[in-house]
């Protein structure tokens, strides 16, 4: 077996690369060291696989990239939230930023000792999901609403526990994302508009169970340029000045997720650069505050490090529109329906033969469950794997039953071993919860 370089644009290096394998002409795809025609073969499609190594790596780049200041990383639980990963993450030291009771219960089923290095964000938190995480004794809770700061000082009372607190602030920054997922303007639904932010301060420090410790903000997701992140900072930075000369102690400023990657191609060898720079545009204003630094990536972690393979199921041709009907669906990977975002599509297995133009659709009944349109592939036969590039965030965590589709399984993958983390759905656990 000898690695053989494939076309730049198909690979994610170095875990999912093209090798040729025994006498077999053509080439084959590999999750680090195992041959995905051989899993396809042993679990069936579709399934998710994940690389460890790729995780990991991706953890520590982000790490480093901030080594120059206290911080700590908080993995965005529900970019994917399975517990084999939260486990992995745990044990490189990582935290977690959950936004629900039941991400809450994933981390401390994974590692107790991560409550800690919790942070709890999202708009409705309920009184059952506060009162969880006050038991759990997490590190922060990012406060959007003066009704629920009211609830969470309830809850600490009753409890006779403390709580940190900061208050997502809205700093109104644009960033060019899609709308779905851009949060940081005054008209979006998230945080508290800055300019309000000291008198919430004010009224947080009087609640007798409630610690001021600190400022949070999230603009948005899938951003790319890094500029509105240092935009966004230097208000932070100016409200940290205000705020400390109100007389509060500003401990934390968590900078949110949002990390945007290239899904046109593989960014292994430039993620380093990419991280530098966001780290400088978060790092800058932020120069001489003495604050540790939170961050909150979600995507930018394991994003790249998972595909989701699919077999053909039909070929079709209507009029001149060529059609590969696949065996996943949008109930799998909802991202092309929902947000029109691109996958790059791979085979699994390669020999240079004729390419041709298709979509690649699944079997849902809506025009909406597409994976690719007029995409150019080498061509395929029914029965051909398929490989759908950068699932691994925001993939397994959206899928859903409909169509009656159980959801696939899960694989992660270390060197030449594997492990099922999810097995594949079955009817009858989908049926279990009707009465
Ligand atoms: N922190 C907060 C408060 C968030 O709302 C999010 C994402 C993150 C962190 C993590 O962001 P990341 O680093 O992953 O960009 N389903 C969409 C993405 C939704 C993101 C929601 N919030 C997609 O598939 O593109």
């Amino acid at each position: 077996m000898t690695d053989i370089p494939q076309s730049p644009e198909a690979v994610r290096a170095p875990t999912f690369v093209y090798r040729s394998v025994g006498k077999q002409t053509g080439r084959t795809l590999f999750c680090e060291s195992l041959d995905l025609s051989k899993l396809a073969k042993e679990i069936g499609t579709p399934f998710y696989v994940y690389s460890a190594a790729m995780i990991r790596s991706r953890y520590q780049a982000f790490d480093t990239a901030f080594s120059q200041v206290p911080h700590l990383i908080c993995y965005s639980v529900k970019a994917n939230s399975s517990l084999s990963i939260l486990r992995l993450l745990a044990r490189e030291r990582c935290g977690f930023d959950v936004v629900s009771g039941g991400e809450l219960e994933r981390v401390l089923h994974a590692e107790r000792r991560s409550a800690k290095k919790v942070v709890f964000s999202g708009v409705g938190k309920t009184r059952e999901e506060l009162t969880a995480a006050l038991k759990a004794g997490i590190l922060l809770f990012n406060i959007e609403s003066e009704s629920e700061l009211r609830v969470l000082g309830e809850c600490a009372r009753s409890l006779r526990k403390d709580a940190r607190i900061a208050f997502r602030v809205n700093p109104d920054v644009a960033a060019e994302t899609h709308p779905y997922i851009s949060t940081g303007l005054h008209r979006h639904k998230f945080g508290v508009p800055i300019g309000v932010a000291r008198a919430l301060y004010a009224e947080a420090a009087r609640s007798k169970h409630l610690r001021v410790a600190g400022v949070s903000v999230h603009i948005g997701s899938q951003i790319t340029d890094v500029v509105p992140f240092g935009e966004a900072m230097e208000r932070v930075a100016d409200l940290v000045n205000q705020l400390r000369k109100d007389g509060h102690n500003i401990e934390y400023v968590d900078a949110g997720g949002g990390l945007g990657i290239p899904y046109q191609n593989d960014d292994s060898n430039e993620f380093a650069d990419r991280l530098k720079g966001y780290a400088q545009a978060l790092i800058k204003p932020l120069n001489e505050l003495a604050v540790t630094l939170l961050l909150e990536p979600g995507r930018s972690i394991v994003g790249p490090a998972g595909a989701l393979i699919t077999s053909v199921i039909y070929k079709k041709t209507n009029n001149d529109k060529r059609f590969l009907i696949v065996d996943a669906a949008m109930n799998d990977l909802i991202r092309p329906a929902l947000y029109n975002a691109h996958h790059q599509i791979i085979p699994v297995r390669i020999a240079a033969g004729a390419r041709e133009i298709v979509d690649v659709v699944g079997p849902v009944c809506e025009t909406g469950d597409f994976f690719a349109r007029d995409c150019e592939i080498e061509a395929m036969n029914e029965g051909s794997l398929l490989a759908i590039l950068d699932a691994g965030a925001y993939g397994m965590v959206l899928a859903s039953n409909y169509n009656t589709r159980p959801r696939a399984p899960e694989l992660l993958v270390s060197g030449k071993s594997k492990k099922l983390i999810r097995r594949r759905e079955r009817i009858s656990d989908l049926l279990r919860t009707e009465l």
